[in-house]
């Protein structure tokens, strides 16, 4: 049998973990030996009102089952509220899995301001302040363990869910970038798209299917991908009902028109079966690779004029 993964002297946060995937999430650490923040304002699935009760409760499973955890009852709105909490009590911050979320859904037509505007506050806003809250402290300790929480309905789009698609892909976004800038110091960041029974999926989902989908699958995921041995970072994961797979970027082959050519719609046309075709494929991983063929075509261009080539290591730049 393979050695337990501890999480012993480790502190972690885990946002909106007094219900569902949350409350899985901070069982599985706190069991596992981590000092846990169990955040959660205790409001409904729309993000309305608030209670002491969901959170409390959490802390106290996790401290019967002889872990140790504390409450945080503020929104992720004010995420240094949360991370100070596990300062002030744990004197560090190691983990955070941002999972808070509520859901607004409403058809496009029909979305109005404040239903685009809670979900982007507290999927997208909500993930920056927390995760900028610990930035400096993991910089600094030059360790550190990131999830976002995205969703299949970011990935592939779901009717009535235009605000929560845009901020769940935009968590995704976040964690690429921040597993770039976190690098060097040892911040591995990365982003699931659960499926799990919770109070959000059991008025849509068929009961037999939320029945079979167990929030402590997730959790095994965010375990693995928030301990100390795991290299993992910048990448997306499905998971959920015993399924776990990585997801990539595909494009395809593609078609170049030569630098210098006016290219008209019509060309465009004809070159559609090219252009999207994916019999053959590539998987640029990063900026540099993306731009790959632009930079190919553009020194093509340049070659002719006698220009000094682009130099692709100068696509991809760093600040201080
Ligand atoms: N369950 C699924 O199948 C599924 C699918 C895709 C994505 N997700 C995402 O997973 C995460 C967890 O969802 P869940 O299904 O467990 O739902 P849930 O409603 O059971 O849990 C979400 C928790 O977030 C808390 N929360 C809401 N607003 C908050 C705020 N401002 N600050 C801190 N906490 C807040 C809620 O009180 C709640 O306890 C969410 O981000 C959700 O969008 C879930």
């Amino acid at each position: 049998m393979a050695s337990e993964l501890r999480f012993d002297q480790k502190v972690a946060v885990i946002t909106g973990a007094g219900n569902g995937l949350g409350r899985s999430h901070a069982r599985l650490l706190g069991q596992r030996g981590a000092s846990v923040v169990v955040n959660d304002p205790g409001g409904d699935a729309f993000g309305d009102g608030g209670s002491s009760e969901v959170a409390d409760r959490v802390v106290e499973e996790i401290k019967d089952g002889g872990g140790d955890a504390v409450a945080s009852y503020d929104s992720v709105e004010v995420g240094e509220k949360i991370i100070e909490c596990a300062l002030d009590t744990f004197g560090r911050v190691d983990v955070v899995v941002n999972n808070a979320g509520i859901v607004r859904d409403q058809s496009f037509a029909k979305m109005t301001d404040e239903d685009w505007n809670r979900i982007q506050a507290i999927h997208l806003r909500g993930c920056f302040k927390v995760t900028r809250a610990a930035w400096p402290h993991m910089r600094d300790q030059e360790y550190g363990r990131i999830v976002n929480t995205s969703s299949a309905a970011g990935i592939y789009g779901n009717f009535g869910q235009a605000n929560y698609s845009a901020a769940k892909l935009g968590v995704f976004g976040m964690a690429r970038t921040l597993a770039i800038e976190g690098r060097r110091r040892n911040i591995l960041v990365n982003a699931i798209a659960p499926v799990a029974a919770s109070r959000l999926t059991e008025k849509v989902l068929p009961a037999e299917l939320v029945a079979a989908l167990d929030p402590k699958d997730v959790s095994a995921l965010i375990a693995f991908l928030c301990h100390e041995s795991c290299e993992e970072s910048g990448a997306l994961f499905e998971v959920g009902g015993g399924f776990f797979a990585k997801l990539r970027w595909e494009r395809a082959a593609g078609k170049t028109f030569r630098i210098g050519r006016r290219i008209s719609p019509e060309a465009v046309r004809e070159a559609w079966p090219s252009i999207t075709s994916f019999e053959e494929t590539t998987h640029p991983v990063d900026i540099v690779a993306a731009m790959a063929p632009i930079i190919a075509n553009v020194n093509y261009g340049t070659d002719k004029g006698g220009n000094e080539p682009i130099d692709l290591a100068r696509i991809s730049h760093e600040i201080p």
